[in-house]
């Protein structure tokens, strides 16, 4: 083999592998990333509607349904099944789907660098209670053309539950809608009150005489005030105070907690009677307060709540004295 035949071999091989390394260099500038059109995981949650009617019936207001909403069934029903695409954590990644964090409120599609679907790009404005309703009732009715391949929750106060726990999600939560004319306390039965004559309640005093704190500790899980509060000794700062020893003391008296203006003007101490106005209408008691929270409409469920906050304490302040 003369020395021409080996540069000739040398040669071939050399221009093999530029070839090689010039294409895949090419290649790979030609193919962007691009995500899938269709998202990879498709979670089917079974449609409890048996046949599909011909015109859709409207979906029911929201504002209801949030009024009676679990908080902690809306986080339950959320770690199972959205957090396999979402992150809702402040400042989380992206997964299939964007962050979820300060949802409530903020513009469609909201996360900066997160590639929407034109469908989801295009609608306008903040994305309110009654679209969250709809979008989640069946999302590609609502954004025909989105990425969520999702079919949405059907059961409407499981999706309340949802968008409630939703609205948690920030600093400063939105405030829920109006729970348009929640049915009055029923009078006790037999006891048809004139009409015009003013329903005397029970006063607090008479109803903490009979309150079980373990009831209103049970309240405190059922009515999702656990989803904000801590109540242990030293316990942590949720989205509100840490509440362990409040009866008794100035309102607003976490220091170092973010209290509104509004409970920090009030100024004075939690008495029974307070707690009892603040709890029956948290935005009545204090309008602009941070505590987005309904109240607790049933005098009993009120009464024996606040026993059990009254037992939170190393000397738990006395009950009033028997009326
Ligand atoms: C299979 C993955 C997947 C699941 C499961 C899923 N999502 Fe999504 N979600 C997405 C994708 C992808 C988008 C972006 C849609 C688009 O661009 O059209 C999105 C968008 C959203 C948006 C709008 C966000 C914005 O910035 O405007 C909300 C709100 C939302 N999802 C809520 C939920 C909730 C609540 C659940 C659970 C009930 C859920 N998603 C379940 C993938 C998913
Ligand atoms: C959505 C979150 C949320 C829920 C649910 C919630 N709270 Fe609050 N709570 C707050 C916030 C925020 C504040 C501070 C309010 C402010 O600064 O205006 C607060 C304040 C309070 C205070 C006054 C504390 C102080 O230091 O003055 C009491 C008492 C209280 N909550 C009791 C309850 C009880 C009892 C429940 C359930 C029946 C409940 N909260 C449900 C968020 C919540």
């Amino acid at each position: 083999m003369d020395s021409m035949e080996v540069n000739k071999a040398i040669a071939a091989v050399l221009v093999a592998g530029i070839t090689f390394f010039v294409a895949g260099t090419i290649g790979a500038n030609l193919v962007t990333e691009t995500r899938p059109a269709k998202t990879a995981i498709d979670i089917q949650v079974p449609d409890t509607s048996s046949s599909k009617p011909a015109a859709p019936a409207p979906l029911p207001a929201i504002g209801p349904l949030l009024a009676k909403a679990d908080l902690k069934a809306g986080e339950d029903y959320v770690k199972k099944v959205c957090t396999a695409c979402h992150t809702f954590d402040e400042g989380g990644k992206a997964g299939v789907g964007p962050n979820l964090y300060g949802i409530v409120g903020d513009p469609h599609a909201h996360m900066q660098g997160f590639s929407y679907s034109d469908a989801l790009k295009s609608k306008k404005g903040p994305w309110t209670y009654d679209e969250l309703n709809e979008w989640l009732h069946q999302p590609s009715a609502y954004a025909p053309g989105t990425r969520m391949s999702f079919p949405g929750i059907k059961n409407d106060q499981q999706r309340a539950d949802v968008i409630d726990y939703l609205h948690t999600l920030s600093h400063n939560p939105e405030p829920l809608p109006p729970a348009t004319a929640p049915a009055p306390t029923p009078p006790p039965a037999g006891a048809a009150p004139a009409p015009g004559a003013a329903q005397a309640q029970p006063t607090i005093d008479t109803l903490l005489a009979s309150a079980d704190p373990k009831a209103g500790e049970a309240d405190t899980k059922k009515l999702g005030c656990i989803a904000c509060h801590t109540f242990n000794q030293g316990g942590n700062v949720l989205i509100g105070p840490n509440l362990y020893g409040v009866v008794g003391r100035d309102q607003a008296h976490v220091s170092g907690f973010d209290y509104s203006p509004a409970l920090k003007s009030k100024g004075g101490k939690w008495t029974y009677d307070q707690l009892d106005k603040w709890l029956t209408n948290p935005a009545a008691y204090a309008p602009g307060t941070r505590m987005t929270f309904v109240g607790i409409k049933n005098p009993k469920e009120r009464a024996d709540v606040i026993d059990y906050l009254r037992t939170l304490a190393a000397n738990p302040e006395p009950l009033p004295a028997k009326p």
